[in-house]
């Protein structure tokens, strides 16, 4: 009973939405992975016509109703759940509570919708082997990236002398977003295009603008010359330092102390030169001294080693003389501040 009521409802509902009708050249049109429905006003209809559009990508269960009530000829659905799989995109004619039956398209994102063409900047590189780098930069998608969406991008690059275009020079399918142009005439204006290479995507790709650019002069440009300064004066400066520091280590600047020069200069007038510049006598005498405590001192001069042990007036001069050797050497230590 309740069944029967409810079929003759939408009985009565298809027939009352029936009488208007759908919208005419329903088309999906997509930019960089975006999406927008697009139709025509069914017929000159006396009434404000208002529409219903929405999708279903093939993961989803139900529609997505994105334009409610309006009244433009078309419908941006924004950011759409996938680049991959297929959508069904729908729309309806509305006049206060009636409308017409669903007028529906497929549509495939990824294979269909358009892609930019990338943006080209070149610099010019190089002195006797100069070149020129093109630099290829993706355009921006609604979605996601070209790489991300697509998995492998591919460029088609082409190349002229911009004042011989006839003879057109190309690269296919590189996936490297920078690329040299090599073996270039110098000082010559060349031009480049770039076409982005995807082949999941069946929509003709265009190329870029035309970019060009002057390939550098034969001799050593500017930059390099700059590069080559900045590194090889400072190289000359630390090769001087290394020379002066290592002359510094082999010749140490030492001065003796003031007495021991006197001494240098008039040898005759030391005991102690003397001693050191005559050999001791081939004789000894020895010496046995005892202090106030039980505790002496041996004094022995040993002929065969040449061994003698000093008073102690000389023995004081020579640790005062090496004590200040020692001083003088350890303020003067030549890599003391390598
Ligand atoms: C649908 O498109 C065709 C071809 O572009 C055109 O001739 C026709 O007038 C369009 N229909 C409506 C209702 O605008
Ligand atoms: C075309 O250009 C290439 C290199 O850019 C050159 O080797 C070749 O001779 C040129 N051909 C003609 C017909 O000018």
């Amino acid at each position: 009973m309740v069944s029967d009521f409810s079929f003759i409802l939408g009985f009565l509902n298809i027939s009352a939405m029936s009488l208007l009708p759908p919208p005419q050249n329903v088309t999906g049109v997509s930019h960089n992975l975006g999406a927008i429905l697009k139709w025509d006003d069914p017929l000159t209809l006396p009434r404000t016509v208002t529409y219903t559009a929405g999708y279903k990508h093939n993961s989803m269960k139900t529609f997505q109703t994105v334009c409610i009530g309006t009244k433009e000829r078309y419908c941006d659905f924004g950011e759409l759940p996938s680049v991959s799989g297929s959508y069904r995109f729908r729309v309806r004619t509305e006049i206060q509570r009636e409308h017409s039956n669903w007028e529906e398209i497929l549509f495939r994102l990824g294979k269909q919708t358009i892609i930019d063409s990338p943006k080209v900047t070149l610099i010019s590189k190089g002195g006797a082997t100069g070149f020129i780098e093109v630099n290829i930069q993706d355009p921006v998608l609604k979605i996601s990236s070209l790489r991300e969406a697509y998995g492998t991008v591919a460029y088609n690059l082409r190349f002229w002398k911009e004042t011989d275009k006839k003879n057109v020079s190309e690269i296919k399918k590189t996936t490297e977003q920078q690329v040299k142009l090599t073996a270039l005439e110098p000082n010559t204006r060349y031009c480049v295009q770039v076409q982005i290479h995807v082949p999941q995507c069946e929509t003709a790709k265009e190329f870029s603008d035309v970019t060009c650019i002057m390939s550098t002069e034969k001799r050593l440009s500017a930059g390099l010359l700059a590069i080559s300064l900045t590194v090889t004066i400072p190289l000359l400066f630390l090769i001087c330092c290394i020379i002066y520091k290592g002359k510094k280590f082999l010749h140490p600047k030492v001065s003796l102390p003031v007495h021991y020069n006197k001494i240098l200069n008039n040898p005759g007038s030391s005991p102690l030169l003397a001693w050191i510049t005559v050999p001791p006598e081939e004789k000894y005498d020895q010496i046995n001294a005892v202090d106030e405590g039980n505790t002496y001192d041996q004094m022995t001069c040993v002929p065969e080693d040449n061994l003698c042990i000093m008073d102690r007036g000389v023995s004081m001069a020579v640790n005062e003389y090496y004590n200040a050797v020692g001083k003088n050497a350890k303020c003067d230590l030549p890599y003391g501040n390598i």
